[in-house]
């Protein structure tokens, strides 16, 4: 069989640590993947002079899919992020998050399915800030009918297709009348398409509150990009943390699959880092290349490892490192290959 060629952004802080213990287990599973290597973000700055040098766009442009570490954006300063370049660059325009309990992961709460579906290409994260007058900045917060209806077609055909029951629209319209109103309005006439899902909204504050009282009751929840960014991450604190969470961005021929975490530069090269998260977007990767059996060995892997030998890394109460997690599910799929 020939292999497929995906371009590996490996990102920075534990980024090459997570991305190795993906690739080793995507490659242990019978992928057929040709890794094509791209180096972005301070790594590249450092040798190139370009945080994104072209090559990186072209590579994944060319290839039409990615997996990708995270990217370290500096705080207030420094280049405009390369997560969100890349996310506009490439019109990947559905960023999805789905956020499950899992048999073995410890959290506060079981039940929760959610699935995020956040816009990702605009909002606040059009980055077009300026200084009015010296102690006065202007942030321009972008919506657009296109952007908001192409977004909620999305939410509804992934609702359709994995037949979830219900899609809440989340919004601040009560006081962004005009921005989220328009948003709002773009979600209830895509909505008004699909009469067998269930559809509703809720204002964000609103919803952050009923996410942490009663997280089993939401099913599909649809934001912009600002609210999707923070509520993808309270959920991801709701099944395990930001170990466990895999996401990817979509667009209509080019998808990035990543963690919803970051760089995590607290726990960077020491073998910490869970690489679940980074594991699992690539599960959703084959699922989008249509290899749902290689995607159902690793996830069979997975669960063997973490549900039968309870071996886990320290942030979910374990004690393996990055590499003996890694070695155990490479381990495990070996084993049900040879069975
Ligand atoms: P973070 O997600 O990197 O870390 C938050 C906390 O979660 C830290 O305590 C970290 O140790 C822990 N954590 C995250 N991933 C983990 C994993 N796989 N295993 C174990 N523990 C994990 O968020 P933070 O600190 O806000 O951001 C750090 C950098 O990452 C920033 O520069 C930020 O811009 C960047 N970032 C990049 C993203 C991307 O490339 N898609 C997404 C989010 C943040």
């Amino acid at each position: 069989m020939s292999k497929t060629t995906v371009t590996l952004l490996p990102g920075d802080g534990i980024g090459p640590e997570v991305s190795q213990a993906a690739v080793r287990v995507l490659d242990a599973a019978g992928a057929e993947i040709e890794w094509e290597r791209h180096i972005a973000g301070a790594e590249a700055l450092e040798k190139y002079g370009n945080p994104l040098p072209p090559e990186v766009l072209e590579s994944i442009r060319r290839n039409c899919l990615a997996l990708k570490g995270p990217i370290t954006t500096q705080v207030g300063k420094g280049f405009k992020s390369i997560n969100v370049q890349l996310r506009q660059e490439l019109d990947l325009y559905a960023n999805l998050r789905p956020s499950r309990s899992l048999p073995g992961i410890a959290s506060r709460f079981e039940g929760v399915d959610i699935v995020v579906v956040r816009e990702n290409t605009e909002d606040l994260y059009a980055g077009l800030e300026h200084t009015v007058v010296p102690g006065v900045v202007e942030s321009l917060k972008i919506i657009t009918e296109k952007a908001s209806l192409r977004i909620a077609r999305f939410a509804y055909e992934y609702a359709r297709r994995h037949h979830r029951k219900r899609v809440t629209a989340v919004h601040k319209a009560n006081i962004m009348k005009l921005s989220d109103g328009l948003f709002l309005d773009c979600v209830r006439r895509v909505a008004a398409e699909y009469p067998e899902i269930q559809s509703d909204d809720k204002i964000v504050d609103n919803m952050c509150m009923q996410l942490v009282m009663r997280p089993e009751e939401w099913d599909v929840l649809l934001l912009e990009n600002l609210y999707g960014d923070i509520v993808s991450d309270l959920c991801a604190g709701l099944v395990g943390g930001l170990g466990v969470v895999p996401g990817g961005n979509i667009g209509l021929d080019v998808a990035v699959f990543e963690a919803v975490h970051g760089s995590a530069p607290d726990i960077a090269g020491k073998d910490l880092a869970n690489p679940l998260a980074l594991m699992r977007s690539g599960v959703m990767m084959l699922y989008h290349m249509q290899k749902d059996e290689v995607a159902e060995r690793v996830r069979r892997a997975l669960r063997d490892v973490i549900v039968r030998q309870k071996i886990r890394t320290r942030d979910l109460g374990g004690e393996a490192s990055t590499t003996e997690f890694t070695d155990a599910v490479v381990k495990a799929i070996e084993k049900d290959t040879s069975a």
